[in-house]
Formats: structure tokens, C-alpha cells, sequence
């Protein structure tokens, strides 16, 4: 940055046009996200924290005076996402998970129906603990031998920001532990939070020193937080709730209020709204309770949350993907605007079907600014739901109306109802498009159901030649999950698709050979810095994991959950490889393999026999590979466990466990849990009531075994 900064003379801030800031703005967040990956990641910052510094300010001055730059992505924004700011990572000793969201009694009603099945109760009672759900930032405390060591902020839940300097400036976090005999290793979870009056004080003060103003208490308890002065967050009155933990040498409770109860006797502060409740009657007028008593507390709250109390039941039932199956988050209704639509436009996705965006009258949302809803699809649009019954009272949505949008939590806006009173006179109803709006100008058709009826999702049937879905799909290779090329943004990409640079991944990974053609440097907004931290990170991702790079192919119906599945399945990308040829020949075997596999199914499989049956795809592929150094094999869970890579099914009822139980133990230790008996099946576990599954166990001469010859094997 220092020679871009000699070569180029700064404007005054406040006399850049608006498109000037506009060019600065997303060159500054490309480096500034290039110089903290280098610092982060690579451990080789490239410039000084001087320099950086500067940068930041710069940044920051064009946010404050055009605010309409902010966007969700923009690095000053970067809270709970990767870890952003200058703070050093800490890999979580065991993962911060978030939690699955209910709305409607009926989910709550699930969630519990889920459990008891899970856990084949009959007469054993469920206790659960019933907490208000903070609106802050979570937090990891660490102590030692009962002195706090390291405070992490979430990050992505696998690696967080070292804030243990602020952290230490909280009157509510004790710098150690009290009592005696707390177990060696103690990491205490909970919410950081800024009490409503402190929010609106500190945004006074702000105001007055003409300083950033938060949009709610959560922001303004984030930014105190990544202050690099900790007597900034001295000054910022945060307060913390304990509420959870993470590694635990040794466990001093049995259940969840009890490890609340211990939390306080530790120091700590505990919400004092928590709840043990007996029975869903009971969690549910919790729910109400606290919601009338929402507004009278002074800190943000969006829900509650169940969990689970006893942690031996906790431990049982464990997770699905990133959240655990014993707690769950019962969110308060969502909030509402009224705004003006302005426009409605098509956006194509990846696999071409088309979604009409609303583009709206910015409005202010529970602390939000929406611009854009979705209006999901013609039909939804004229008022017609997905079974045909009527949405809105059979009210259309038109361009120019005002329009009702909710947004409840992390859930997209939606758009709930129409103001026909407020309708301008000679609106025309909206027609959705019969053309793709690519240059193509293919047909569209309405997909079918699975029942062969015609249904609501409308696609474009262009596959491959429609250059919506390939950058569709270049956006999907460069995100964060997949390839996560840092410097090759949206923007950027469709810069260098519609150039013509870029238009199949392969390409992305020669494109620094060709920069002598291509004069990246050229291109406004993009420094030399940029360009070289572009290649930097193009060069830093041809190695890969396995379960990233087959979630980066795009395929539909495999998104990240079922890659890894896929890649934890074939351990190798050749085996992998090999396995989708075959499979896009109708090879039979390999698709009762693949079938065989937790969590694929007929919708996968016949998405993988699509993408490999064409050819134009085995091409992208293929050239992909050989710009690769290597695709990592997929790690196979718990490998040294005496069932580790074998294949089992169970059969009958089981006795100690129910079924769902038994899978989810069997692919913990690395087995593979499969649904039907073939010659390659290790085990058939066989209850009471065992039919044709252990008639198969026998013709194939597998190895059938009870219920305690497998806890047995399993040394459980
Ligand atoms: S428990 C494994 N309890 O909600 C479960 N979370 O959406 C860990 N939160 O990241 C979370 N109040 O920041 C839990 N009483 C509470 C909570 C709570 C707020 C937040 C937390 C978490 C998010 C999940």
C-alpha cells in the first residue's frame, strides 16, 4: 500500500464525487481484506499497522459520509464472520455453534417430538431449561487453572478474535474463578451485551464527537468490543450473561441450570429470566411471558431458547451440521415495515431458475436497512400460494405499491401484505418474463412437481449456454465455503466474466499467467496491491479440500452438508471421480454404493448422473483438475475405532437406543450407516422383529450381530 499511496495523490474525502468514493471504497475493502488475510492467515503482514491504520480511517471516512456503501460484506461490518480487524485468531477448542430457529408453536411442538423419538422415552420426563435469547455477541472465556487466559469472540464458530484485553475491562467476567476445586480447564460461554441506555448514551457521545452511530445495541457492544485501545472498552459499558461452555476438564454439574447455578457461584452473572420448565405447555408460556416482558427490559432479546437440561440427554442426542439437536431458538414475531416497491427485476440463479427481486424504498427494519425482498415467484406475486390457495386475500403485488415487509431474525424480508387503499391509479399488473433475460433470450418453462404437476418455480432452459448461470456459478466457486478466493468478489468477477477473462473456474487459475494480456492494473479501482493479492490468493487455493471442492462444482441439490457427506463417503477425489462417471452411465453397483451413503439419496444421485452425463461439465472439470496441486482426501472420522470405514445397518427394534441414535453413533465413530443390505455391508445389527434385512445379512454371508454384540464391539 505504501507505493500505491505514492503514486496516487488522495482526495480530500469530502470532495470526491459519488462515484469516486464508490471506486475508492471497493478497492480499499479488496485490501483491506488482502492485508488482513496476509496478517491472519499467512502470518506475513505486508505493510505496518501505521499503514494499515491509515487505510482503515480512509475507509471508514467514505463509510461515514456515504453510508449507503455499507453493505452486509463490507469489512467494517465483519462481525461474527470471519475474523476481521486486527486482532490475533483462536482456534476453538471445541466449535461455538448457533442454534436451530423455531417460529410457530408447531416447531417448538416438532422439536420436542424429535427428541423424544431420538431418545425413545416412555415414562422419563424432559425437563428443559427455558432462557431469554440475548441479542449480542457471543463469547469464549477461557481459564486455567481458574484464571481467565483467552477471550474469543465466535468468528465462524471454528476460529475466533483474540479479545481478551477488552474482555478483561468487563466488571461482569472475573479475572478468576471463585471457589475452590474448579476443574483445570474452564471455558465459560455467554453474551456480551450493551444495555439499551448505554446504546442510546454512547450514540449521544458519538453524535456530539461527529463519530460513528450505531444502528442498535448489538453493533454498538460489537464495536466497543474491537477496539484496539482496551480503555476504549473500558469507557463502553458492557455486561455478560453465562450461559453455556466449551471445554470442560472435568463437568461440576449434571444439567444445565445446574451449570447455571455453578456460573454464579464462579462470579458470573446469569439471566435472571431463566426458567426450569417440565413440559411444551410450559416452554411455550414462557414464550409469552417473556414477550410481554420484552419491552421492559433493558437489553435486546429476539427469542428464547429451550435446551435440553440434563447434559448426559444433551450428549446423546449431539448435533446435525452446526447446530445441537437438544437446544433450539423460539424466536418473537417479526418485525414490520411499510415501503414503496419500486421495481421488480429477474435474477437468474445457478442452475437457471429465476427469482423476482423487489427493489424497494430503503426502510429501516429492527435495526436493518432493507432494499431488496423477495417476491419467490410468479405465482406468489398474484397472490396465489404453493398449494393455489390465496396469499394476501388473493391481493397481486404491483410496481408501485406499498407493500407491508417482515424480517424476522436472520430470515430474508418478506413481503406480507399489499396497502390496496394506498395503490396509485392506472398500476398494471406485473408480467413475468416469458424470455430469459440473458442475451440468449431462451424459453422459460415452469418447472415440474414431483407429482408431474406444473409448478411455481420458473427456469430457464439455456443450461449451460445461459451466461446467468455460469457466473452464477462462478459466484458459488470463489465463495467463502467453496474456494474462497479473497480479491475476486462478485463485482470483480463479473467484471472479468463480461471481459470475456473468465468463464469456467479453470480460468480463474491462469489468469495470473495471462495479467501480461490481461492489464489488471488497468482497471479502476484495482492497485497493484490488489492484483498481487489477487494472485496470491488464487496461487494459496490450488490445493483444496475435497469436500470444498465438490461442494465449488456447483451440482444441484449438493450443498455443503452433502458434500462433506459425499467426500467422508469416497475419502478421495479419484474414488469420488470414478464413482460419478459410473454413476452417469447407470452403473448400478456404484449407485447402490452411493445410496448406501448417510444423507444421499434419489435427488443427489440423480443431480450427480445430470452433471457427469454432461459433457460440456466433465470438460470444466477436467480442465479444473490440472490447474489443482492437490484435492485433499476427506478426513474419515474417529478412524482408529474398531468400526471405523465399516458398513453397518441395523434392523428390528433395538432395545438400548433408538435407530436414528444408533446411525448417528455408528457415523460418529466412522462407520457408514446404510439402509439396505448388499454384499458390502460389515454388520447387520438385528433386533427383535428382524425381517428381510437379515434374510439378505444371511444370503450375503454378512456378519449379523445383537444390540450388546455391537455396544460391545463398539466398547460402549
Ligand atoms: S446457547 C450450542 N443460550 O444465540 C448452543 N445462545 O443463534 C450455544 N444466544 O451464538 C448457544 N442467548 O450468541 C445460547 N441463552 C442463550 C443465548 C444464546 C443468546 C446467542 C448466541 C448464539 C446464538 C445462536
Amino acid at each position: 500500500m505504501a507505493k500505491t499511496a505514492k503514486t496516487k495523490t488522495l482526495t480530500d474525502i469530502a470532495k470526491l464525487t459519488k462515484a469516486q468514493a464508490k471506486v475508492e471504497h471497493m478497492r480499499l475493502a479488496l485490501e483491506l481484506e488482502a492485508h488482513d488475510k496476509r496478517y491472519y492467515q499467512e502470518d506475513a503482514p505486508s505493510i505496518s499497522d501505521a499503514e494499515y491504520d491509515a487505510l482503515r480511517q480512509r475507509f471508514n471516512a467514505i463509510e461515514k459520509r456515504f453510508p449507503e456503501f455499507v453493505t452486509a460484506e463490507s469489512p467494517s461490518q465483519k462481525i461474527g464472520a470471519m475474523p476481521s480487524g486486527r486482532f490475533k485468531k483462536v482456534r476453538h477448542a471445541v466449535p461455538m455453534l448457533s442454534l436451530d430457529n423455531a417460529f410457530a408453536e408447531q416447531d417448538v411442538l416438532d422439536f420436542v417430538g424429535r427428541i423424544e423419538r431420538f431418545l425413545k422415552l416412555s415414562d422419563d420426563k424432559i425437563d428443559f431449561s427455558a432462557e431469554p435469547k440475548i441479542d449480542g455477541l457471543s463469547m469464549s472465556l477461557r481459564y486455567e487453572g481458574g484464571e481467565l487466559v483467552t477471550a474469543a469472540t465466535r468468528g465462524d464458530g471454528a476460529e475466533g478474535e483474540d479479545v481478551t484485553a477488552n474482555i478483561r475491562t468487563l466488571e461482569d467476567v472475573p479475572q478468576k474463578l471463585k471457589g475452590r476445586n474448579v476443574p483445570d480447564i474452564c471455558e465459560v460461554r455467554g453474551e456480551v451485551y450493551m444495555t439499551k441506555k448505554a446504546f442510546l448514551a454512547l450514540n449521544e457521545r458519538q453524535k456530539a464527537a461527529g463519530d460513528t452511530i450505531f444502528a442498535n445495541p448489538r453493533n454498538s457492544a460489537a464495536g466497543s468490543l474491537r477496539q484496539k485501545d482496551p480503555s476504549i472498552t473500558a469507557s463502553r459499558p458492557l455486561g455478560f450473561f453465562a450461559y453455556s461452555w466449551g471445554q470442560m476438564s472435568a463437568m461440576p454439574e449434571k444439567t444445565q441450570t445446574g451449570m447455571i447455578h455453578w456460573f454464579e457461584r464462579c462470579g458470573f452473572k446469569t439471566n435472571p429470566l431463566t426458567k426450569l420448565c417440565h413440559s411444551v405447555e410450559h416452554l411455550i408460556a414462557f414464550h409469552h411471558k417473556i414477550e410481554e416482558q420484552r419491552g421492559e427490559l433493558d437489553y435486546d432479546i429476539d427469542g428464547v431458547v429451550y435446551k435440553i437440561d440434563r447434559i448426559d440427554w444433551q450428549e446423546r442426542l449431539g448435533f446435525v451440521s452446526r447446530t445441537p439437536r437438544w437446544a433450539i431458538a423460539h424466536k418473537f414475531p417479526a418485525e414490520r415495515a411499510m415501503t414503496v416497491l419500486r421495481d421488480i427485476e429477474i435474477q437468474v440463479g445457478r442452475t437457471g431458475s429465476f427469482t423476482p427481486v423487489g427493489k424497494l424504498e430503503p426502510v429501516g427494519v429492527g435495526g436493518v436497512i432493507v432494499q431488496n425482498v423477495t417476491l419467490h415467484n410468479e405465482d406468489y406475486i398474484k397472490g396465489i400460494g404453493n398449494k393455489g390457495e390465496q396469499l394476501r386475500e388473493g391481493r397481486d403485488i404491483r410496481i408501485g405499491d406499498t407493500v407491508v415487509i417482515q424480517r424476522a431474525g436472520d430470515v430474508i424480508p418478506q413481503v406480507v401484505d399489499v396497502v390496496i387503499d394506498k395503490r396509485p391509479k392506472n398500476t398494471k399488473e406485473f408480467h413475468f418474463p416469458k424470455k430469459c433475460p440473458c442475451p440468449l433470450h431462451t424459453d422459460v418453462v415452469r418447472e415440474e412437481t414431483a407429482t408431474g404437476e406444473e409448478g411455481s418455480r420458473a427456469r430457464c432452459t439455456g443450461e449451460f449456454a445461459c451466461p446467468y448461470q455460469k457466473i452464477e456459478h462462478l459466484k458459488l466457486f470463489v465463495s467463502r465455503r467453496a474456494f474462497d478466493i479473497d480479491g475476486l468478489g462478485e463485482k470483480q468477477l463479473q467484471y472479468f466474466f463480461d471481459e470475456g477473462w473468465v468463464r469456467e473456474p479453470a480460468d480463474i487459475f491462469t489468469l495470473p499467467k495471462r495479467n501480461a494480456k490481461l492489464k489488471l492494473e488497468e482497471i479502476e479501482g484495482y492497485g497493484e496491491t490488489s492484483v498481487r493479492n489477487l494472485f496470491a490468493a488464487i496461487e494459496s487455493r490450488r490445493r483444496i479440500a475435497l469436500e470444498r471442492f465438490i461442494y465449488a462444482l456447483g451440482m444441484r441439490h449438493v450443498g455443503e452438508t452433502t458434500a462433506l457427506a459425499l467426500a467422508r463417503g469416497y475419502g478421495s477425489w479419484d474414488a469420488f471421480h470414478d464413482a460419478c462417471l459410473k454413476i452417469a452411465k447407470g452403473d448400478e453397483d456404484t449407485i447402490a454404493e452411493m445410496d448406501a451413503l448417510d444423507q444421499i439419496g434419489d435427488t443427489v444421485i440423480k443431480s450427480v448422473a445430470a452433471y457427469f452425463g454432461e459433457s460440456h461439465n466433465r470438460g470444466i472439470v477436467e480442465r479444473l483438475v490440472k490447474e489443482l496441486s492437490e484435492i485433499v482426501d476427506a478426513e474419515k472420522p474417529k478412524s482408529n475405532s474398531a468400526v471405523a470405514g465399516k458398513t453397518v445397518v441395523f434392523t428390528g427394534s433395538l432395545e438400548k437406543m433408538t435407530r436414528d441414535e444408533a446411525k448417528a453413533t455408528a457415523e460418529r465413530l466412522g462407520a457408514k450407516a446404510a439402509g439396505s443390505v448388499s454384499k458390502k455391508t460389515d454388520y447387520v445389527v438385528a433386533g427383535p422383529g428382524a425381517g428381510s434385512k437379515l434374510a439378505e445379512a444371511k444370503k450375503h454371508g454378512v456378519q449379523v450381530l445383537t444390540e450388546d454384540e455391537w455396544l460391545k464391539l463398539i466398547g460402549e
